[in-house]
């Protein structure tokens, strides 16, 4: 099957044939059917900028139904995802967007890159959360990036920031209400938006801001209540130990009943 894309953790194939378009039928009135494309989730895992490489026995599975769970939640929550439904227990299908080329990152407590940075303890409690954006190029190591340059560079306009920012402290504040009925607490995580694609729509036209790429324990921080046990991709970074465990028991809660 032809890739449209593969990264490090996921695979893009093309969605159904155009006339099977499970969306049509959504807006008979125009020509604006979004196009959908179809993500698959492999078990492999990089970390520091893909210098190290492993495989997580049933990552794929856990990362592509925990997103799915939490693009529906967002989505019933007036978020608006890329996120169309789950195809199977390693893929679902998404409306296709153009990514920007920015990594949204929220901080709730100070780890990891910030902790490093700014020389502070990890686990510390910001007083309010964090947006920061990292540039989207491995060859440069996503570096860090601020918002004047993000202008400048044209990777957005001002409106598609403001945009940007206010769905990813929104995201933050839903996502960790949902954790915490899950006794889990929401460290930090990355987000990737995109702007959809229609196939009516001007070249150069800009396409609305959707939350699109994954939520995962890959892309989040989550450590156990009280504990303070690390539930997420740090276990695989840091040789923890307990690296399928800690994704099959995220999975498990997800699926769960909360419990408040
Ligand atoms: P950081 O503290 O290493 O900058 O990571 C912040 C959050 O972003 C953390 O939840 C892990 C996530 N993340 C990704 O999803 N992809 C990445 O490439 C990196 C570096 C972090
Ligand atoms: N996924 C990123 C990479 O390979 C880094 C990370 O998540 O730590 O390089």
């Amino acid at each position: 099957m032809e890739k449209l894309y593969e990264g490090k953790a996921k695979v893009i194939y093309p969605g159904p044939e155009a006339g099977d378009d499970p969306l049509s039928g959504q807006s008979p009135s125009g020509p604006v059917h979004p196009r959908v494309v179809r993500v698959y989730f492999k078990d492999d895992a990089t970390a520091f900028n893909g210098q190290k490489r492993a495989q997580i026995a049933g990552k794929g599975v856990v990362n592509n139904q925990v997103s799915a769970a939490l693009f529906r939640y967002l989505e019933a929550h007036g978020i608006p995802t890329h996120f169309v439904r789950q195809l199977s227990e390693r893929e679902m299908l998404v409306k296709q967007v153009q990514i920007v080329p920015l990594e949204v990152i929220v901080r709730n407590r100070t780890a990891g890159s910030f902790a490093r940075r700014y020389g502070v303890e990890e686990g510390r409690v910001l007083p309010y959360p964090l947006v920061e954006f990292s540039l989207k190029n491995d060859a440069l190591g996503d570096p860090l990036i601020y918002d004047d340059a993000v202008l400048a560079l044209g990777l957005v306009n001002g409106s598609e920031l403001a945009r940007i920012k206010e769905l990813a402290l929104k995201v933050n504040a839903l996502l960790k209400a949902y954790f915490a009925q899950r006794n889990l607490e929401l460290v930090d995580f990355k987000l990737e938006f995109g702007r959809l694609l229609h196939s009516a729509a001007p070249a150069d036209e800009r396409g609305a801001i959707v939350l699109a790429d994954e939520i995962s324990p890959d892309t989040m921080r989550l450590w156990e209540m009280g504990t303070g046990e690390k539930m997420d991709k740090d276990r695989f970074r840091r040789d923890l130990g307990g690296v399928e465990e800690a994704y099959q028991e995220v999975l498990r809660r997800v699926q769960a009943e909360p419990s408040a």
